[in-house]
């Protein structure tokens, strides 16, 4: 029995073989249990020898057994250890990463700009009441020049704000009179417009506010023609052409120069401004004999587009990333 186990036992190949001898050899009914069980019929001479036998027996084939067990459970620990094995040598897998939206990066150049000149940055609620869209902007209701921005109506008294002007206003309150207030307000605009290259019914604008005693036109002048040549080079200039806005008087267009890629060089309208008007002044909480001010409002896709070189303003919303991520360098 011994050298037959044994034989058996050092041939065994996996870890349930094994287990399935140990079974056969020393469990309940195995073979030497069933050799111990039956020393009960011996006589008293042969017990002592036959036990002795018996139990060196079983060391022995205990003995293998935990031998083979051993060599099973190392032979598995290393083969898993080779299959987790790491290679930090490797190179990484890149990790993708998100950028600035390139609105939202002219935005934050433009913010800077700005601030360089001293203005501080406020912002305004997107659904707005008709008193600070229209008629604290001198756009009382029934005005024709409303015309000028076919809006989103929420309610009777709420619709989607279609210009950043009514953050002046607010601005103007929240100053209590006190001047000098220079603020830039930028944000998402809205406007019933059909899509095209050149339209979008929401779109984004920077609202420049500056209110002080005795300033003029001159210093609107300047302030746009330092944003322009900061934002677009230092030979940019400006060109001022007479418009219309109920809130400002006078009412000025602003083109800059830009030069196309043929070397041609061409005026492109960017914003509209002029000299707040009195009655705004007067419901803003500024009294009009004392102190004068200036706005402006910028559109920011404009920029954006002449800066980069971009076609079709619905780039900026369809997030087609090839074209998103041409700008996450920048
Ligand atoms: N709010 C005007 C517009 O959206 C632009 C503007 C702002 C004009 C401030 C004058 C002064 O068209």
């Amino acid at each position: 029995l011994k050298s037959e186990a044994l034989e058996v036992l050092e041939k065994v190949a996996t870890p349930k073989e094994l287990a399935d001898l140990r079974v056969k050899y020393s469990g309940k009914k195995g073979a030497l249990t069933e050799v111990l069980r039956g020393m009960g019929k011996l006589s008293a001479e042969e017990r002592p020898v036959v036990g002795q036998v018996a139990n060196e027996v079983r060391e022995a084939i205990e003995e293998v057994i935990n031998r083979k067990q051993e060599e099973f459970v190392r032979a598995e620990t290393n083969e898993r250890l080779a299959a987790e094995k790491i290679d930090v040598t490797l190179p990484g897998r890149g990790l993708p990463q998100g950028g600035i939206h390139p609105i939202n990066k002219v935005i934050e150049q433009m913010e800077d700009i700005f601030l360089g000149m001293g203005y501080s940055v406020a912002e305004g609620p997107q659904a707005e009441s008709d008193y600070y869209n229209f008629e604290a902007l001198n756009l009382p209701k029934n005005h024709p020049a409303r015309d000028m921005q076919d809006s989103f109506y929420l309610t009777d008294e709420l619709l989607m704000r279609t210009h950043t002007s009514p953050v002046q206003i607010r601005a103007m309150e929240a100053a209590k009179g006190k001047a000098p207030l220079k603020v830039i307000c930028p944000g998402a605009v809205y406007r019933r417009d059909d899509d095209d290259a050149t339209h979008s019914f929401q779109f984004f604008q920077i609202e420049g506010l500056v209110i002080d005693k005795g300033i003029r036109m001159s210093d609107l002048k300047g302030t746009l023609l330092q944003f322009a040549r900061e934002m677009f080079g230092e030979s940019t200039e400006i060109r001022l052409r007479p418009s219309f806005f109920p809130f400002t008087e006078p009412s000025v267009e602003v083109d800059v120069t830009f030069v196309k890629k043929n070397g041609e060089r061409i005026w492109i309208e960017v914003l509209g401004c002029g000299m707040v008007h009195p009655k705004v002044l007067e419901m803003g909480g500024f009294d009009p004999e004392v102190y004068s001010g200036f706005a402006f409002g910028i559109g920011v896709e404009r920029i954006a587009i002449l800066k980069y070189g971009i076609d079709d303003i619905r780039h900026f919303y369809s997030n087609d990333m090839r074209f998103l991520k041409q700008f996450s360098r920048i």
